[in-house]
């Protein structure tokens, strides 16, 4: 098939190129000039494993184009994507201009009968506001032209998100006519053949199902954070009370791993954008308003544990950090614990060594810009030097089982803050650390 993606951010390059490796002629456009020169010269603005070998393969094999033509693209298309930005706005709802402006642009320019898509994460009821958009745009030019739009809400975890496009749990399409399911449902059968993983559904449905998937992810954490500080007050300990209770079937072991917030581009910003969707329909959505509020605090019990230990003024202290980005295997920040340790610690007066396998340059050029007093270290062993001690954010593989040895003959004392829990059956204690986790006292 022949598909154009408008948008060449993380969602709209991650599907376009998963499209073309299932044989689709796709085009990617966005109108940013110089990020199409980069991607014509091989160059991929983000990072996530498997994506560049992707991308270079079918731009070679002339199934994957990049260009900022939009018209060119959608009048060579059956399907149109729209995969821009939907940034939060200053009220916590998602900012649609991206959206509505391509909406407006497709309106314009198309010239044959188009199926359009929202691959965005969009408030429900977002489909109408393009259709509207699209439509008023045809009645100025006297065009009858036949078109659908679609949901197909995405479901991509960062640094898995190729295995996730091509292998998925479920494609879920919302549409209404039956010439839309036909060709969704022709366009994602190599996807989706090995199940009926196919969900086909109303239009605002689909929007719908996007937010409740995240939010309940979104829950399952929160409350297992506070599942782990009442656990620190009773003298429970939560990493068994996780295996007590994932091996119920209906609970299950997923997404119940305690730790020091959840970030990213998604749960934060759809959390926040829910409640609002809520609001803006009368209804006060209470739980998902303390799902946000347990991970906002969630994201200083780290510094907490730090403060108890050394003290309210933490100046003349030194704190190696490993991990900076919100999860492993990428080299986001957005919304990621390390920043607001980073900033907690600073504030107090500490200086902090930092190394993360990824987001070092993200750290030190966007999201801890300003924050002064953070050295950047080029090995993990290398932030301990003279360090206090040491404190883990992000389970990257190469923190999971360290020189413990090693840790101990460079820091000043043994000290361990583990944000993730990933020490706890490393018997630290009887190494003579002192070790503080989530969850456990
Ligand atoms: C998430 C959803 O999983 C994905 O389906 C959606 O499309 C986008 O949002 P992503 O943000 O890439 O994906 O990361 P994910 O792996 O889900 O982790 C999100 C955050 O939750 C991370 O900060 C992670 O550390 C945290 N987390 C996850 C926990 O704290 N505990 C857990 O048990 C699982």
């Amino acid at each position: 098939m022949k598909i154009t993606v408008i948008g060449t951010g993380y969602v709209g390059l991650v599907s376009g190129t998963c499209f073309s490796e299932m044989g689709n002629k796709v085009i990617c456009v966005d109108i940013d000039q110089e990020k199409i020169n980069k991607l014509h010269q091989g160059i991929i603005p983000i990072y996530e494993p498997g994506l560049e070998k992707m991308v270079l393969k079918n731009v070679e094999k002339q199934n994957l184009f990049f260009t900022t033509k939009l018209e060119e693209a959608i009048n060579e298309s059956e399907i149109v994507f729209i995969a821009v930005g939907t940034p939060m706005g200053e009220d916590g709802s998602a900012d649609l201009q991206y959206v509505l402006a391509v909406a407006k642009e497709i309106g314009q320019k198309m010239n044959h009968r188009l199926i359009v898509v929202d691959k965005s994460t969009v408030p429900v009821g977002t489909a109408d506001k393009v259709k509207a958009t699209i439509q008023a745009e045809l009645d100025k030019r006297n065009a009858t032209l036949e078109f659908d739009v679609v949901s197909n809400p995405e479901f991509l975890k960062e640094g898995d998100a190729i295995n996730d496009f091509m292998k998925p749990d479920r494609v879920v399409i919302g549409a209404e006519s039956d010439y839309a399911f036909d060709k969704m449902r022709q366009l994602y059968t190599p996807f989706t053949m090995s199940h009926e993983r196919f969900i086909a559904m109303d239009v605002r449905s689909a929007e719908m199902t996007k937010y409740a998937a995240n939010a309940m992810l979104a829950t399952k954490i929160s409350f297992m954070n506070e599942m782990a500080n009442i656990c620190e007050r009773v003298g429970a300990d939560v990493n068994n009370v996780r295996a007590g209770i994932g091996s119920d079937s209906r609970i299950g072991y997923s997404f119940i791993y305690p730790g020091a917030g959840y970030g990213g581009s998604c749960f934060p910003k759809d959390v926040k954008a829910l409640k609002k969707i809520a609001e803006e329909n009368g209804y006060e959505a209470k739980l998902i308003t303390s799902v946000e509020e347990v991970n906002n605090r969630q994201k200083f019990v780290i510094a907490d544990k730090i403060i108890n230990k050394f003290g309210e003024d933490l100046s003349g202290k030194t704190f190696g950090l490993w991990g900076l980005a919100f999860k492993p295997g990428t080299d986001d920040m957005r919304e990621a614990p390390a920043i607001y340790v980073v900033k907690e610690l600073v504030k107090r007066g500490a200086k902090v060594q930092a190394y993360d396998p990824k987001a070092m340059e993200e750290a030190q050029h966007f999201y801890l810009k300003d924050v002064e007093n953070v050295d950047y270290k080029n090995a993990k062993y290398e932030v301990l030097d003279n360090a206090d001690a040491l404190i883990l954010l992000t389970e990257w593989k190469e923190f999971r089982s360290p020189d413990f040895s090693e840790i101990e003959k460079q820091l000043k004392a043994p000290v361990i803050f583990d944000g993730r829990n990933q020490y706890t059956t490393y018997g630290l204690e009887e190494k003579g650390f002192e070790y503080y986790q989530i969850g456990k006292n």
